[in-house]
């Protein structure tokens, strides 16, 4: 075999090695994450499992395990691979910042090291989202910068005379996950393992979903909506439906989501003249989600047939038709009255999964069988049928993981707020508990679906890798299609 072949799935002037560990490292992780989802959720039909190794595996502290696996080390590298993927196709430039590169790589994963190892040993600072000690948030930032050094270096040196809407998307994400970050984190440290917050009281509450809200806008939206805008229009070879309606949701969106997150603190103690803030900016939020989702669809204009044939695509578009549906149901959940319902019940959960695996899953997921082929030098997939396996195992897991935890979330909102004539209330607790039985086991089932999917996906990808190479490197950089 030529050494021209043998360096296929390395480009001649893109850096694919940090995207391909990148790509790799998507689907190890989202296989952690969601197995200790799988566990999590089985510990909530069978809780004698939470005695496996007390206190280590015990739900309160594989939870945050979970969330951070699945955002952090799955949703993370999905968006750091895509992103070196895009923005150096984009602007036809080579990833700048030399060892910086694979620093971003190797810093990603010992933080995601870091916190598989002090989340079950019970270290954790208590912010949901931001559980990670101080040190570890110190590397974050060391990483972070380093990230927004490589991206925004590459779009310095491109080639190109207009920087690509995908990249305003991730240099968006980028920026404002740096700064909620290093605003929210700010602890003052009493040992190596324990820290509180810089703030007090409903301050910190503030901060603390002005953070966990952006979290949502800019981690699990934002940045996947700059994977949308590259890999939607590319498997589907067709233009952007309309490149100006990406430019006014680009700015639409950023400017409004940083002023929802009070919708998280509802009926608190907050100023209510701020929670009403957060609702009347949330409904807002709904156009231009709804803007993005519209415009991701529409590219399919005169493309709708390839849904038939193409399982990758279908990953894509469905993916959209979720991040739909979460972003009408976020702005319901944020109306003051609907959310004394909701709040603290398994809605919340069911809405946070339609985004996650319905949007966020499904995209990277649709992402990473886009760039597998090209990352391996193959021409497509080892098999082309095993992602439409997977893409109905990952359909119907979602339905079943949502559609449960609604049917739970309003059952148990109903059931704590139902009062006899006497004012004494019509169920105990733990009655809306054991009615919630039934629930959380189909979710498990659900679960089980996903995991069972995205199993499929790393063998897929690892025949692919085996098999023999059949695309030589292009001599020169592909001219910008998208
Ligand atoms: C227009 C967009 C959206 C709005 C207005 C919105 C609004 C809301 C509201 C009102 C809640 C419930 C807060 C509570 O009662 O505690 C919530 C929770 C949540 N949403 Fe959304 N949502 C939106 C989109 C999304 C998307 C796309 C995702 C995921 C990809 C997502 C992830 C979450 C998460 C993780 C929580 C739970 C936070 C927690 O309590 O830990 N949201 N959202
Ligand atoms: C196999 C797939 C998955 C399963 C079985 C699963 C299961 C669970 C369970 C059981 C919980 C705890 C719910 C509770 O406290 O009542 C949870 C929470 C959560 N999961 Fe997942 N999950 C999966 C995938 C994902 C993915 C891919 C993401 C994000 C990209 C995600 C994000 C979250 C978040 C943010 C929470 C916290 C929600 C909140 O506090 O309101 N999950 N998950």
């Amino acid at each position: 075999m030529s050494s021209n072949l043998v360096a296929a799935g390395d480009h001649p002037v893109y850096d694919y090695k940090v995207v391909r560990q990148f790509a790799i490292m998507t689907i190890v992780w989202g296989i952690v994450g969601m197995g200790v989802g799988v566990l999590i959720a089985a510990q909530l039909v069978w809780p004698q499992l939470n005695d496996l190794f007390q206190p280590y595996t015990h739900f309160g502290r594989l939870r945050p395990l979970h969330t951070n696996a699945v955002i952090f080390a799955f949703g993370g590298c999905a968006l750091f691979g895509t992103s070196y993927y895009v923005v150096q196709r984009t602007c036809q430039a080579k990833l700048w910042g030399g060892w910086l590169v694979p620093f971003t790589f190797w810093g990603w994963q010992l933080v995601i090291v870091l916190a598989a190892i002090t989340l079950p040993l019970g270290l954790t600072s208590s912010k949901e989202y931001a559980e990670l000690e101080w040190p570890i948030d110190i590397l974050i930032a060391i990483v972070w910068v380093s990230y927004a050094l490589v991206f925004f270096g590459t779009i310095v040196k491109r080639k190109t005379s207009h920087i690509y809407v995908a990249n305003w998307f991730y240099g968006g994400f980028i920026l404002t996950v740096a700064i909620l970050h290093i605003v929210n984190s700010a602890a003052i440290p009493v040992t190596w393992f324990k820290s509180y917050s810089a703030y007090a009281g409903a301050a910190d509450a503030m901060v603390q979903w002005w953070y966990g809200h952006n979290a949502v806008g800019f981690f699990l939206t934002a940045g996947f909506l700059g994977m949308m805008y590259y890999f939607v229009p590319k498997q589907a070879d067709r233009p952007v439906y309309s490149y100006q309606l990406s430019i006014v949701h680009f700015w639409a969106l950023i400017s409004i989501y940083i002023w929802a997150g009070a919708h998280h603190l509802h009926y608190s103690a907050l100023p209510d003249w701020a929670q009403s803030l957060g609702m009347v900016m949330s409904l807002i939020l709904l156009a231009p989600s709804w803007g993005g989702m519209i415009n991701g669809i529409m590219t399919l204009s005169g493309a709708w047939h390839k849904l038939r044939t193409d399982p990758t695509l279908r990953f894509l578009v469905v993916s959209l038709s979720f991040y739909g549906m979460s972003t009408f149901e976020g702005p319901m959940m944020s109306i003051k009255t609907v959310n004394a319902l909701s709040h603290n019940t398994d809605w919340t959960i069911g809405h946070v999964h339609s985004g996650a695996l319905g949007w966020v899953a499904m995209i990277s997921i649709g992402a990473v069988y886009h760039l597998l082929p090209i990352l391996f030098g193959r021409k497509e997939m080892y098999s082309v049928k095993w992602i439409n396996v997977h893409f109905w195992l990952a359909t119907i897991g979602t339905v079943l993981y949502i559609a449960s935890m609604w049917v739970n979330g309003i059952m148990q909102g109903l059931m704590w707020r139902a009062f006899n004539d006497d004012g004494t209330l019509t169920y105990s607790f733990v009655e809306a508990v054991q009615a919630s039985y039934p629930g959380y086991f189909v979710r498990f089932i659900g679960g089980a679906f996903f995991l069972s999917g995205m199993i499929l996906m790393a063998y897929n990808a690892y025949r692919t890798a085996r098999a023999p190479k059949q695309v030589e490197a292009p001599a020169n950089p592909e001219p910008q299609t998208v």
